[in-house]
């Protein structure tokens, strides 16, 4: 559990959007993570992460595809359900998936309700800027808190091609910024900024009052958001500079289950004292 020296919030018993706020407002960076099932939100909270992303990067991680688009919606309310049932304080926000909202605000409500209230989460994220703002603007109007996604939009890649780093030419720099102003307006509570230069992050996160949080966006935005996966070594074909890895569980896991399976083989497991 995080404590009074590390956090000032370390003894507020929900996190919410307006906790956020307020630690932007005091100068606290926020620690976001993503989570897709029960076993692992549960010990994210209790280490007493301040935010967790339902992401649709499940589509990759726990399902195996090469992208975001195929996942459903239903599959992202299941992972949702699961991660909401485990988590006491942490902020859940889940990720609309691809298809869901792009083009037709009203489908883009009936999807964020379908999240809420089918999955309990405390809010919804969703890619881009000026395109889709008109969803935003219903989802918010129907009092669900949204936090937008700019930079590197993983749901696009189709358009843009390849993963490189975003927004490095004036114009789309140009673009970003007045996105996350309109975002920021219309009501979001927050911003994911992905892979971008770290200069226009602190940009960004110096001009818009609301939490900007980063993922390869560098150290002057309001927090951090990592794949939980990529940072504890599950995942090893995924690279990029901006990640940090924290443990190499790929390694001790499968060190654990060749052991298991040398036990078996060898009769030394179950023995005398793991029998009935
Ligand atoms: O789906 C996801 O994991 C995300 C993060 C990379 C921010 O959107």
């Amino acid at each position: 559990m995080i404590t009074p020296d590390i956090s000032k919030f370390a003894n507020v018993t929900k996190v919410t959007t307006h906790v956020l706020q307020e630690m932007k407002l005091k100068n606290e960076k926020i620690a976001m993570l993503t989570a897709y099932d029960y076993s692992m939100a549960r010990l994210l909270d209790k280490a007493g992460i301040d935010v967790i992303l339902v992401g649709d990067s499940a589509s990759n991680v726990m399902a195996g595809h090469t992208s975001t688009l195929p996942i459903t919606l239903n599959e992202m309310i299941y992972h949702a359900t699961s991660v909401v049932r485990a988590v006491k304080r942490a902020l859940v926000i889940t990720d609309m998936p691809f298809g869901t909202y792009q083009g037709n605000s009203k489908e883009a409500l009936i999807s964020a309700i379908r999240i809420m209230k089918e999955s309990g989460a405390d809010a919804v994220k969703m890619e881009g800027g000026r395109e889709i703002l008109e969803s935003v603007d219903r989802i918010l109007s129907a009092g669900i808190p949204v936090m937008g996604h700019l930079g590197l939009t993983p749901q696009s890649i189709h358009k843009f091609g390849t993963y490189v780093v975003r927004a490095t030419e004036e114009n789309e720099a140009r673009k970003l910024v007045e996105d996350a102003h309109l975002l920021e307006n219309a009501g979001c509570f927050g911003i994911v900024l992905e892979k971008i230069p770290a200069k226009l992050a602190a940009q960004v996160a110096e001009e818009i009052k609301i939490p900007i949080i980063g993922i390869g966006a560098g150290p002057d935005v309001d927090g951090q958001v990592l794949v939980l996966h990529d940072m504890l070594g599950i995942t090893q074909e995924f690279s990029p500079r901006f990640l940090r890895r924290y443990h190499n569980l790929s390694e001790e896991i499968q060190g654990s289950v060749k052991s298991y399976i040398r036990d078996v083989k060898t009769v030394d497991f179950p023995n005398e004292r793991e029998k009935y």
